[in-house]
Parts: structure tokens; C-alpha cells; sequence
């Protein structure tokens, strides 16, 4: 955290004043939670019991085979695949599932809302989210140094990978996939807890030893979760007070499912938007690592035909994040492009959405826009198979 010391940084419980109350779990979750939570301080909880497992697989050279066991193990109904140490599959066992406190009703509204949606949640997930994720210090840092950040078209296809199981409609069906992923995810995250404190280059950028605790996946969800329902609000998109619950729940579960306790989890959107303005939005700042992300991210997505400039496509990100972002990422200015996208979008947003009666002018460059961006994430995203999750055995090589 190159700004702001994260002793420094509020803790999430107090930011929302709930140090009164430390200890309360979320009341959506209150009977599953009940006598279970000690509250602590997210930024110094992480994943104990996993960490623990996955260090130990890393330290005896385990890894690689529970990787290749891991491959056929897709679907969340898919038994847990044979040959993996008797304590990871125990663990697996007990956490490859959906909190009791998860309701079905809403995940399938979820999805349903993400298909209806899903134009503006490609483009706010990949060029909102996805950027902003390089101008997060700890995030930046942590995926630059890690073995993933050399190879940024792999590591951007698995992450995409994440969100197209998430976004699925069946993703929390036993025919979906993501609940397996997420805890791929969790496994990979353990990884990192134990391989970066040993790189000297992680350890110069952060002063902390061990990275993304319960409070940095917070952090990183309300880059992804909240700032998506906060831009759809502001941008107009009708949206109904179940699909925006749902929405919300969906991430909860999410976010349980990747190890955050749920008394850390944010109960409604107001409360979402707290935490956020609290510990993401003071913390975003540019670092050497994140610029040069920045860079190879955009640079990826300019490869395939957009239908747009490069010109429009930072400008893009400029308006979807902010000038300052886009100042502190050097992007080029392009004063022409910024005006039609300033008078375009809305208006764009407003015909798909039958608010506006004659097709406003430039329909069909943002419209070829969205689509492209559109498929670029869905041919990213796709077979588990061309892009499996798997954890990493080392760091970033020098
Ligand atoms: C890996 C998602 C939070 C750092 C991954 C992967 C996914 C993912 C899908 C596996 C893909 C891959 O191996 O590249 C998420 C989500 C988060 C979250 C949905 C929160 C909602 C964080 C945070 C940090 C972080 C807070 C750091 C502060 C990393 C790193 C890797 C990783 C370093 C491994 C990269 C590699 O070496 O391959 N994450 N993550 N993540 N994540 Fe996260």
C-alpha cells in the first residue's frame, strides 16, 4: 500500500461503524453465522486453515499433481477428483459448497439480471474493474510480482474465466462451474500468501508480509461488485430493487466462497458503498507495476478489432474510471472521441433501453463497441479446459 499505511486504513468494521457492534453478523446471514464469528480486523484475517494446507503442498512439491488431479474437476456437482492428499480433499469437502445462508431464488434472478445485462457488465467489469484493479497498489503489485503478472494474456483469460462462471446462468447449479472455480481461486490465493512474501521485489512495494487478507478481496470486490451497480445506477440502466438484490447476493455468496468471513460481508448496497468510499477509493493510486499492467491490459484488448480507435478506447476508460486514473495511466487524450462518448453513451444506453424513440447518431460504432468487448471476454472466458485455474509454484521469474 504505497500511500496509505494499512494500519492507517479505517478497518472495514469500524468504517461502518460497527466496532460498536464487532462481532454481529450480517442479519442475512445471522442463523447460519450464529455463534460463530469472532470479530476481528479484516485486514489481519486470512485463510488459515487453506494457507496452511497449500503451504505445505508447496513446501513438499505436491502442487503439480494436485493441478493435474484438479484438471477434470469442473462442474460444481462433479465429485472431487481422486488423488488428492486426504487433507486437501477434507477441506475441499467441507467448503465446496454454498453457505447455508444462500438462497437460490436470488442467484437465479442474478443470473438472469447478468444475461439481461450483460453488454454493460462486460464492458464495467473489463474496462472499468479491470483497469481500476491496476491503480489498486496492493492488487497491482501483488499480481505484477507473481508468476501470473509475466504472462498478462493468460492471467487476463483465467480472470475472465472467473467472471464467465460467475455471469453464467446455471453458475451456482450443479451444472455450473463456478463454485468449483472459486475455490480454485482460494487455492491460488493460498498459494500467493505463501510464495510472495519470499519475492524481494513484492516485499519492497508493500510493507505488510502477507498479501490479500479478508479485507484486500473486500477492496477488490468493491472495484468489481459495487462500482458495476454504482455505474449502472448512474448511467441510467433500469435496473429493479430485486434484480439489484440479487446482484448484491450474488457477490456475497462470491466473496464467501473465496474465504471472506461473513460478518466482513457488506449486508446491503448503502453499506457496500460505505466500505467502498472508505477503503478503496482513498487507496487508488499509480504505481510503476500497475502502470506497465495498465499497458499490456489495454494493449491486449486494442489487438482485436473494436470497431474504435485507440483513441476512443482510452478515452473509454477515462469516462468509465475517471480523468485522474487516466491521467495517473498516461493515457493519450483524444478531445474528440471524449465528446462523443460524453453525448453518445447515454444516449446509446437510453435507445437500447427503449427510453429514447429515434436512434441517436453513433448508435452502431458503440454498439459494435459493446460487442466486441463482448466477445473478446466470452472467447477468453470460455472452456475451463483451454484455461484451467491452476496454482502457482513460484513467483514471477526474475
Ligand atoms: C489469482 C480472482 C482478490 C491477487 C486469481 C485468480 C482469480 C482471482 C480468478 C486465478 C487466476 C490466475 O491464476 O491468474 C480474484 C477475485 C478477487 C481477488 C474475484 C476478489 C473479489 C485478490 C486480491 C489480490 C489478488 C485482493 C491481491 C491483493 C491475486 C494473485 C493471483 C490471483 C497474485 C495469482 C496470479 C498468478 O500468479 O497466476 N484471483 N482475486 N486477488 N489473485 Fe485474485
Amino acid at each position: 500500500m504505497s500511500s496509505l499505511s494499512r494500519r492507517s486504513v479505517l478497518s472495514l468494521g469500524a468504517a461502518l461503524g460497527l466496532a460498536s457492534v464487532a462481532g454481529a453478523v450480517p442479519a442475512w446471514a445471522r442463523s447460519a453465522a450464529a455463534g460463530t464469528s469472532t470479530a476481528t480486523d479484516p485486514w489481519w484475517v486470512w485463510d488459515d486453515a487453506v494457507d496452511r494446507l497449500v503451504a505445505a503442498l508447496l513446501d513438499s512439491g505436491q502442487v503439480p499433481a494436485v493441478n493435474s488431479a484438479m484438471r477434470s474437476w469442473v462442474n460444481n456437482s462433479d465429485p472431487l477428483p481422486g488423488g488428492l492428499p486426504a487433507d486437501l480433499a477434507a477441506y475441499l469437502q467441507q467448503v465446496n459448497q454454498l453457505p447455508s445462508w444462500a438462497d437460490r431464488t436470488k442467484l437465479r434472478l442474478a443470473a438472469d439480471f447478468n444475461r439481461r445485462k450483460d453488454t454493460y457488465l462486460f464492458m464495467l467489469y473489463g474496462l472499468g474493474s479491470g483497469i481500476m484493479s491496476t491503480v489498486i497498489p496492493r492488487e497491482a503489485t501483488a499480481v505484477y510480482w507473481s508468476a501470473g503478472g509475466a504472462n498478462m494474456k493468460d492471467r487476463a483469460a483465467k480472470t475472465f474465466t472467473f467472471g464467465y462462471d460467475l455471469s453464467e446462468v446455471s453458475a451456482f447449479e450443479p451444472t455450473g462451474q463456478f463454485v468449483v472455480t472459486a475455490n480454485k481461486t482460494r487455492l491460488v490465493h493460498a498459494a500467493v500468501r505463501h510464495l510472495l512474501p519470499r519475492s524481494p521485489h513484492w516485499r519492497a512495494a508493500n510493507e505488510e508480509q502477507i498479501p490479500i487478507s479478508n479485507g484486500d478481496i473486500l477492496v477488490t470486490f468493491h472495484s468489481l461488485g459495487t462500482f458495476v451497480h454504482r455505474k449502472l445506477l448512474e448511467w441510467h440502466v433500469p435496473m429493479s430493487a430485486a434484480d439489484e438484490d440479487a446482484f448484491l447476493h450474488m457477490w456475497q455468496v462470491a466473496i464467501h466462497l473465496l474465504g471472506v468471513r461473513d460478518e466482513f460481508i457488506p449486508r446491503t448496497w448503502a453499506e457496500a458503498d460505505a466500505q467502498s468510499a472508505q477503503v478503496l477509493t482513498p487507496i487508488l493510486n499509480p504505481t510503476p507495476e500497475g502502470k506497465e499492467l495498465a499497458k499490456e491490459l489495454l494493449g491486449l484488448t486494442a489487438q482485436v478489432d473494436l470497431g474504435v480507435t485507440r483513441g476512443f478506447l482510452n478515452e473509454f476508460v477515462r469516462y468509465v474510471l475517471s480523468n485522474e486514473i487516466g491521467d495517473w495511466l498516461e493515457l493519450p487524450r483524444d478531445y474528440a472521441a471524449a465528446a462523443l462518448i460524453r453525448t453518445g453513451w447515454p444516449a446509446y444506453i437510453a435507445f437500447r433501453e427503449g427510453l429514447l424513440p429515434v436512434m441517436p447518431a453513433g448508435f452502431y460504432l458503440f454498439d459494435q463497441f459493446v460487442r466486441a468487448i463482448a466477445m473478446l471476454f466470452l472467447n477468453n472466458g470460455t472452456s475451463p479446459t483451454s484455461t484451467p485455474i491452476t496454482i502457482p509454484t513460484a513467483n514471477r521469474p526474475e
